[in-house]
């Protein structure tokens, strides 16, 4: 195993490599550490409190068997876990930490290769992100998506009926007591949510990446197949060892740009952008918010699937898969990058079946003809701003409307619903302080909910602009990811109710009817202001300070690039 980035640890006679052979024995077979037997750490995201990721530990039992079948050595590595729905004040405020103490555990631990066993949103860019850094052999196992919900007979798409649901009780069309008895309904079975939210868009970048086994992301989680392509994948990383096949290998900027277009097929989310520009940024890949504009431009929606659609990812696995969807549009893709069997992904998207054209629907007759994710660009978002337009009401794509300002989302709490705030259908919604920094840590917040007196008058779209995120199975005409976010001295931070704001997505403008000098004569107000109090310590006040903003990932300025997996100090 002399050749192997393990035998550091293992190989030879010493004192060190004793101690290190000896206190990993504990029942391994006598030549675990002979010959060339990669060492292969699961890293694994199962949690009780990551209800999307629990079902990993049945995961990882199936990779290992899959290792040990070509000769590995594994080990399970639980890594951190990050629960969408559970952690506060959001989950985006620890994917950097989680990154982080990936790459060092990754790093530090005598491995050859990773099997990166993910689900929920954060989990598999945090994972890829730590992957990418440290460039030792890798493979994504995506979690999988739940099965399909039923109340009263109806489909349930978690999150997005979740959102659904809940603004037809405050419009006055569902009775509380029936929102209360839909929550038993709601998460039919291990997995992660059935809609083509960020968890599902990110299984789906993983594999466009090259970084599955090609076919595997969106297997749903109670689907043995899962666990038989999770033993392959166990086999697979060994293979990849002895080829010495690694992230860097794998995702190319080609392969980025294929993932924006998978994007784009599947209706993905927003997340998608803030998640690839970060991995990219790892790798130091020359990847901007205007290759999502650029590669997305003109790419068509190729799947009816919720928050876009209408059906749910189980839906889109029985009508032949993500590969069936990715090979309609085979033509818009890199043909080099290479997936992490070696063989480019283009290779398995010919000859794929669809068994459902209501949800894989063919290429002449897409669910949205240019499903990009746009980028904006104006005096209201210097360095760019995206809005997703196939969740937005196409008549609001192109609007002039006052702006609503609200400074932090207790402001928008607080105000509403109050009957007496001044908002009609035309106005345009303004939510900030929810930045990377300004919140801390870009909360999904930016579909800001409607004011309950639109609602109770029909109204179901309005123009809402932020410098937050939105969660991937929200829907509506939100305009996110303002950049520089308010807290970092932003225009946005300079709105006041009552101006008005132009959109127009055609145009990819997002404008602020003020003049220059105007705005350089107004300054940010004393509440705006004091809604940014940084950390005064921990990881919050570590984030806050490094940071970097949305247009280029919302990673910490220190971590871009790689670390490499080398470790050459030992202190035995
Ligand atoms: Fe985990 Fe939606 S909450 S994927």
């Amino acid at each position: 195993m002399d050749d192997l980035r393990s035998a550091e640890w293992y190989s030879g006679t010493d004192r060190n490599a004793y101690i290190h052979r000896a206190w990993m024995r504990r029942g391994l077979p006598d030549d675990s550490f002979e010959g060339r037997k990669p060492q292969i750490a699961i890293a694994n995201t199962a949690s009780d409190l990551t209800p999307c990721n629990m079902h990993l530990n049945e995961v990882a039992e199936s990779v290992k068997q899959g290792i040990w079948e070509a000769g590995g050595v594994p080990y399970n590595l639980p890594v951190v876990s990050l629960g969408e729905t559970q952690v506060k004040p959001t989950a985006m405020l620890w994917r950097n930490m989680a990154a982080m103490a990936m790459e060092e555990m990754f790093r530090a631990n005598p491995i050859d290769g990773i099997v990166l066993l993910g689900g929920c949103d954060k989990t598999i860019p945090a994972l890829l992100m730590a992957a990418a850094s440290v460039n030792l052999p890798a493979i994504v196992v995506p979690g999988g998506p739940m099965l399909t919900g039923n109340f009263r007979g109806m489909p349930l798409g978690c999150g997005t009926d979740v959102w659904r649901l809940s603004e037809e009780v405050r419009g006055g069309q569902l009775s509380q007591a029936d929102f209360t008895r839909s929550e038993g309904s709601m998460i039919r079975s291990k997995g992660h949510c059935n809609t083509m939210g960020t968890a599902s868009t990110m299984a789906v970048v993983a594999e466009a990446l090259g970084m599955t086994i090609p076919g595997f992301a969106g297997t749903p989680a109670p689907d043995s197949r899962l666990l038989s392509m999770s033993q392959e994948t166990g086999r697979l990383i060994v293979d990849m060892v002895a080829q010495d096949r690694r992230p860097s290998d794998v995702m190319t900027r080609e392969a980025f740009l294929n993932a924006i277009v998978a994007v784009a097929v599947v209706g993905g989310s927003t997340n998608a952008v803030v998640h690839l520009l970060a991995i990219a940024g790892r790798l130091e890949i020359d990847l901007t918010l205007d290759d999502f504009d650029e590669a997305g431009r003109g790419v068509p929606l190729m799947v009816n699937l919720q928050p876009s659609g209408t059906f749910l990812m189980d839906d889109l696995y029985r009508a032949g898969g993500v590969l069936a969807a990715l090979s309609q549009v085979v033509d818009l893709l890199h043909p080099a990058p290479i997936t992490v069997t070696g063989r480019p992904l283009v290779e398995y998207l010919t000859d794929v079946p669809v068994y459902d054209a209501d949800v894989i629907l063919p290429r002449a007759l897409p669910l949205m003809a240019d499903a990009g994710i746009a980028v904006l660009r104006g005096n209201l978002a210097p360095n760019g701003a995206i809005i997703k337009p196939a969740a937005a009401t196409p008549e609001l794509l192109r609007h002039r409307g006052p702006a609503v300002v609200f400074d932090s989302i207790e402001d928008m709490r607080s105000r509403i619903d109050d009957p007496d705030l001044i908002v009609t259908a035309d106005s345009v919604l303004v939510l900030r302080g929810c930045g990377p920094r300004g919140y801390p840590g870009m909360p999904e917040v930016g579909n800001m909910p409607l004011p309950r007196k639109l609602l109770e008058q029909g109204v179901r779209d309005m123009i809402r602009i932020s410098d937050a995120r939105m969660s991937g199975t929200a829907y509506g005409t939100v305009v996110l990811h303002v950049a520089p976010e308010a807290a970092a001295g932003g225009p946005l931070g300079l709105v006041r109710t009552g101006d008005f704001i132009e959109l127009d997505v055609e145009a990819r403008s997002l404008h602020l009817d003020v003049t220059d000098e105007e705005l350089s004569a107004r300054s940010v107000s004393s509440q705006t202001a004091a809604a940014y109090a940084a950390p005064a310590r921990g990881w919050a006040k570590l984030y806050v300070e490094h940071v970097m903003q949305a247009d280029v990932g919302a990673d910490l300025d220190f971590l871009v690039g790689t670390s490499g997996d080398r470790v050459t100090r030992e202190s035995h």
